[in-house]
């Protein structure tokens, strides 16, 4: 039997309930990613033979047509439906090369919005029984860790750099470290270097470049370590979440680990970071402002719809004298704190020599903390197939549109 799944990919999540009251089913009949960069994992890591992904308005136009390109690579039996709620702009021709099935007015009513899914589900339908159901296996994949901080300051580019380092040197495996803070960062600093390479082409390295091409632009910062960082230059615009989730996922296929230091805002670049992410770390200092900060985001970034399991929580500088404590975050936000990272005149020692602490300090309390929060992730198991992107409801919701 052929299946079909219909999923809505992008914000508001009730683009959902409207496409599911269009084409006449229950909301959950319907599945629902946030961004393209989650509808492109689920092409990936999913062995569903065909799908048919509607795009809501807010889906912006430039991550419509890389994913219609990466449609057109690596899954060519999903059909893509564009619903927009004004003129196009013209780029309706564009579309139609990238091999958007159908862009739909929504301001035409919904029925044009039924016809179109029920012509792309025939579509896609055809082409499965022409090509058979030959569904690639995933490929062995490296895992990736984000790190996050609504607020600046609070240690999140410590983290990752010691983190990635930890990584590295306990599972002796090649790991990456990235600098997506593209206006504040400062990874290599941590190793007393100096990034050299433009952001634009590390980016289009995710356009397919081959191993000794992503090496050759990688700077070799400790033992199995290599950092992928770019000069900040205000001028030039920060990539799209389209293409840093390509950007990610070459990383991935390159090493065993790759830890982000995500950007500080909600940028497309951020969520495309999460999208991707095995696990996501939200850093925060021990104050109440921090914890706030903290709170509102890991809110944010479930109400897009990442999974919580996803989130650890590492409160650094945890033992600091300042009335709080991790009960008192626990309480606050309903959510267990999985690392304590204390104090120490080492951190800023260690950054001025330019030597990760976990290294030039490993028997430290400091090191030791990241040390094992680095040990879960080495050895943990990946998400099975299929569980990475799609929300609780969605699991076990294949029947829609059946055929065959
Ligand atoms: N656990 C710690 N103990 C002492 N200093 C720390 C600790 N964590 C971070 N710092 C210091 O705080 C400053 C900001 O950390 P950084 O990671 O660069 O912040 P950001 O969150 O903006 O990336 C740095 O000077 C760093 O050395
Ligand atoms: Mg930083």
């Amino acid at each position: 039997m052929i299946q079909q799944q219909v999923i809505a990919v992008g914000t508001p999540q009730s683009f959902r309930t409207a496409l599911a009251r269009s084409l006449e089913v229950e909301p959950d009949e319907v599945g629902w990613v946030q961004s393209v960069t989650a509808a492109e994992e689920i092409l990936v890591e999913t062995d569903t033979v065909a799908h048919v992904l509607v795009l809501s308005p807010e889906v912006k136009e430039p991550d419509a047509l890389g994913l219609a390109e990466f449609v057109g690579r690596a899954a060519p039996m999903t059909a893509i439906v564009m619903v927009r709620d004004k003129a196009w702009n013209g780029l309706l021709p564009a579309a139609m090369r990238a091999g958007i099935r159908d862009v739909v007015d929504l301001t035409q009513g919904s029925e044009e919005l039924r016809d179109a899914v029920e012509r792309a589900i025939l579509w896609a339908e055809n082409v499965s029984q022409l090509r058979g159901q030959l569904a690639a296996k995933p490929k062995q994949r490296g895992t990736v860790i984000s790190v996050f901080a609504s607020k600046g300051g609070v240690g999140k580019t410590f983290l990752t750099t010691n983190l990635a380092a930890a990584l590295a040197d306990i599972s002796k495996q090649d790991t990456a470290v990235a600098d997506l803070d593209v206006d504040m960062g400062d990874v290599f600093s941590y190793f007393g270097r100096e990034p050299t390479k433009a952001m634009y082409d590390l980016i289009s390295l995710g356009e397919g470049a081959d191993r000794e091409t992503v090496f050759a632009n990688a700077t070799k910062l400790e033992e199995h370590l290599w950092g992928f960082g770019a000069v900040p230059d205000p001028s030039v615009q920060p990539p799209g979440g389209e293409a840093v989730g390509k950007y990610l996922r070459m990383l991935r296929t390159n090493f065993a680990y790759v830890v982000v230091d995500a950007s500080a805002d909600y940028t497309d670049l951020a969520l495309a970071c999460f999208d991707l992410s095995d696990a996501i770390c939200l850093v925060t200092a021990l104050d109440v402002v921090g914890v706030k900060h903290l709170s509102k985001a890991l809110e944010t970034l479930l109400t897009i719809g990442l999974p919580r399991e996803r989130f650890r929580i590492v409160l650094n500088r945890a033992d600091s004298r300042v009335g709080l404590d991790a009960a008192d975050v626990e309480r606050v936000m309903k959510i267990q704190v999985d690392t304590m990272i204390p104090s120490s005149r080492l951190v800023p020692t260690c950054l001025n020599k330019g030597r990760p602490v976990v290294l030039e300090e490993p028997g430290s309390e400091v090191s030791d903390s990241i040390r094992r929060l680095a040990t879960r992730f080495v050895g943990s198991p990946k998400p099975r197939e299929g569980e990475l992107m799609l929300m609780p409801s969605q699991q076990g919701r294949r029947k829609l549109f059946k055929r065959g």
